[in-house]
């Protein structure tokens, strides 16, 4: 009884999806069986996902899988991009939750950290401000103040799809405040059409940038919300599409192959069996983003009508001396999500002989940072195993858009399936409202 697009304990099965990522379900702790019925329950739900997948109107929520082959959507970047984005300029993204998350993953892990504005960089840089703290603030009023001084164009990019988020409105507010002036066409404003924020914008002659209204906030990476800051710091855009559209291919095409269903189903058996935490372990530390992109996706997904898992974010190894003993020898209530990145040249390697490997019996002499990494996973995983803790791992042969753009589309997909197998709606929100309505009422009556 075993399926072949799948694994269980005795069968060593190594998925090769592409050429640059590999999966593996090997310690994933559910059995063929077990997957099948899970599998059984979404295969409806499939069809309905390959149909959203073909229209771009925007009617259901799924339709969020379309949004990688919609040409006006990049057309309309692109227009923008084109006239904004030389000389590179600094491009303060203002969006929190969904609005920013996204493009913040993939900077990060592409150009590296988004806190400080390089300067010499002859590629647009971008900065992200979130929530309101006024010590973050002052750090990009004075990243903001360094690049005026290079000469560099400063654009402001507010993002908000209610176009009533507070934080994202203050933070609009006092940058121009205190950042500005800026001139009209140094703001894009990318909303919901017909938001009370689309009517401001375009009264204050702003550039505008609409994102389709069924798209919720966490699905929106596709849409101008990710692609207009990540074209602007010249990241490559097309090549994301096309590994979103690549993944719907491998998650959509056979329900019998979906990674999407997978995961899925291995989350779902998890969750309903005591172990309602998936740890997202990144062995790369400039993943951690990407890791705060997830966790919001998942949370906000499937946490409500009290389900739910509760979605971390670790990074390898530095969590290992400090989380590892709870790992390892705490409850058993975590499902793991290993993802590392291996394969890319990697000179940083010690000599053959060296002043200080002998405290460590020599093992690191003349091995690689890669090397010594990814014995330490290696490690890690056989403790796992040793203990049946579960997990799943993802490997990327390369930090690159076009796997960043396959690795979301699936975790999206994910999400869907897995709201299925729950029985929740996975793409509302009704309790981030609730606090939103409160915290404005709470700030009118002070
Ligand atoms: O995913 C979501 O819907 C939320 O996290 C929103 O993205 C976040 O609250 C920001 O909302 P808005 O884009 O309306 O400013």
């Amino acid at each position: 009884m075993t399926d072949p697009n799948f694994v269980i304990g005795r069968l060593v099965i190594q998925e090769k999806l592409h050429p640059m990522i590999t999966w593996s379900f090997r310690n994933s702790g559910l059995s063929v069986d077990e997957y099948k019925r899970y599998r059984s329950r979404v295969a409806g739900y499939v069809d309905r996902l390959k149909k959203a997948a073909r229209q771009k109107d925007y009617t259901v929520h799924e339709t969020s899988i379309a949004l990688p082959g919609d040409r006006r959507i990049i057309r309309d970047v692109d227009r923008l991009v084109d006239r904004l984005r030389a000389p590179a300029p600094l491009l303060v993204v203002v969006g929190i939750g969904g609005s920013n998350l996204g493009a913040q993953a993939v900077y990060e892990a592409l150009r590296g950290p988004s806190a400080v504005v390089m300067g010499a960089s002859n590629v647009g840089e971008l900065l992200f401000a979130d929530t309101v703290d006024r010590f973050k603030f002052s750090h990009i009023e004075n990243e903001i103040a360094i690049a005026r001084r290079q000469k560099r164009r400063v654009i402001l990019n507010i993002i908000s799809k209610s176009g009533s988020t507070t934080e994202t409105i203050m933070n609009a507010e006092l940058l121009v405040k205190k950042a500005g002036p800026f001139q009209p066409e140094d703001v894009v404003v990318t909303t919901d059409e017909h938001s009370p924020l689309w009517e401001l914008a375009k009264k204050s002659e702003y550039h505008v940038l609409a994102i389709p209204k069924i798209v919720g906030g966490r699905y929106s990476v596709f849409t101008a919300v990710g692609l207009f800051p990540l074209a602007i710091a010249h990241l490559d855009v097309a090549a994301m599409l096309s590994g979103a559209r690549w993944a719907v291919r491998q998650c959509l095409g056979s329900l019998h192959s979906s990674p999407a269903v997978k995961s899925a189903s291995v989350l779902y058996h998890h969750a309903t069996h005591g172990r309602a935490i998936n740890d997202n372990f990144f062995f790369r530390t400039d993943l951690e983003s990407l890791g705060k992109w997830y966790r919001q996706l998942m949370g906000e997904s499937i946490g409500k009508e009290g389900n739910g898992m509760m979605p971390t974010v670790s990074i390898g190894s530095t969590d290992l001396h400090s989380m590892g003993q709870l790992y390892l020898g705490g409850p058993q209530d975590k499902v793991t999500t290993f993802i590392a990145v291996w394969g890319q040249d990697d000179n940083m390697r010690l000599p053959k002989k060296t002043a200080l490997g002998s405290l460590v019996g020599g093992v690191i002499d003349g091995r690689s940072t890669d090397e010594v990494l990814q014995a330490i996973l290696k490690g890690t995983q056989a403790a796992y195993a040793r203990k049946k803790h579960p997990f799943m791992q993802a490997t990327f042969s390369e930090l690159n858009e076009f796997n960043f753009g396959a690795f979301m589309q699936w975790k999206m997909i994910e999400m869907m399936f897995l709201g299925k197998l729950l029985g929740v709606n996975a793409f509302d929100q009704p309790n981030v409202e609730e606090y939103k309505t409160v915290t404005r009422r709470l700030l009118a009556n002070y």
